[in-house]
């Protein structure tokens, strides 16, 4: 039997999933789970780069953003699954590798210049920040990863990753293999407003939503613009709910919605009603899930340390030959 390829990739705790994330990310996680060797992780040192002022609910995203995983079907028994602050070793390779960075590989990162125009409040300005890609360099071939699914906007950060690793083969002796990009396909559902799903935003639905707040953020979602009346016929294909409905309605009632939505026979009141009551089914197991796990904090924190020891193990044998590469 061919060995299974390795797979990493990583989340910042920045708050409880949404749906944009459990489509974006981490229903391809969930199902790479059996086909590949698989490590996730929160990467909780991540989060101080924009969050380094206001670091307090750091711990409590990471538990938060670990029992999502779990409730949406991350298996301790498949994969492993760590955070990050749990291995030093993260630290030391990000130290090491920082030495042989040049600056301008930092500075003309696309992800870089975008949030530093973005990001207005917050200084940025930090040499963490800048070295974020460093950082993720590390977390990447501390495993030796062969791929790394990410979405498109982390592609230029697993492109600086390969660079660091040819680098230090080559300045040194071959001790990483270049992992590959493998690219998610990008959810199409949007939040209530329209924009990219996002907890900033406030138009985000999470997986920890009770049904009452489904129902409500549901009625609260934006339509065909062009469709101003009842008696206007919209187009589902211009539609957010209708892409909902896709993910969470029978085929059956999804195409007779599209029908009527063509032909002004249902209201978006009315059709927003049946997209609530499909999705609130659909979370209904991860809902439970979650209870379980909130109530059970113990059994969080142990499938933490369980997980970051099966990792540690790796990264302490990685160390070990970059040490000696090094001659450190
Ligand atoms: N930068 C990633 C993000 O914001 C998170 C991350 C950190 C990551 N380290 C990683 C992703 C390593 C993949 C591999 O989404
Ligand atoms: Fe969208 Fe449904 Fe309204 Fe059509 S009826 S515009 S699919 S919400």
């Amino acid at each position: 039997m061919t060995q299974k390829k390795r797979i990493l990739s990583g989340m910042r705790p920045t708050g409880k999933l949404h749906l944009g994330n459990l489509h974006g990310a981490l229903a391809n996680w969930v199902e790479m789970q059996d086909q590949y060797d698989c490590f996730f992780f929160i990467a909780d040192w991540h989060a101080l780069t924009t969050d380094y002022e206001d670091t307090g609910s750091v711990s409590d995203y990471t538990k938060q953003v670990m029992i999502d995983w779990l409730s949406a079907g991350l298996s301790p028994d498949k994969s492993t699954l760590f955070v990050q602050s749990h291995i030093k070793e993260h630290a030391e390779l990000f130290l090491i590798l920082s030495m042989i960075t040049p600056v301008p590989w930092l500075e003309r990162n696309p992800t870089y210049k975008d949030q530093m125009t973005q990001i207005a409040d917050k200084d940025l300005t930090t040499f963490g920040f800048l070295g974020y890609p460093v950082l993720q360099a590390a977390d990447i071939i501390m495993y030796k990863a062969d791929g790394v699914p990410v979405g498109i906007d982390q592609v230029p950060h697993v492109e600086i990753t390969r660079e660091i690793a040819r680098r230090f083969n080559h300045l040194y002796t071959n001790v990483f293999p270049e992992p590959e990009a493998f690219l998610t396909k990008t959810s199409k559902i949007l939040g209530l407003d329209r924009r990219k799903m996002s907890k900033s935003y406030n138009n985000a639905i999470f997986l920890a939503d009770s049904p009452a707040d489904i129902s409500a953020k549901a009625s609260r979602m934006i339509t065909d613009p062009q469709r101003a009346r009842k008696s206007d016929p919209g187009d589902p294909n211009v539609c957010n709910v209708f892409e909902f409905h896709k993910l969470y309605t029978d085929q059956g009632t999804t195409d007779d919605i599209a029908e009527k939505c063509r032909t002004a026979k249902i209201g978006c009141v009315e059709c927003k009603k049946i997209m609530a009551e499909g999705l609130i089914t659909a979370l209904e197991p991860i809902r439970e899930k979650r209870k379980h796990y909130e109530e059970n904090p113990k059994l969080v924190a142990d499938i933490i340390v369980t997980g970051s020891n099966k990792a540690r193990e790796v990264a302490q044998r990685t160390m070990e030959e970059v040490r000696s590469a090094v001659k450190i």
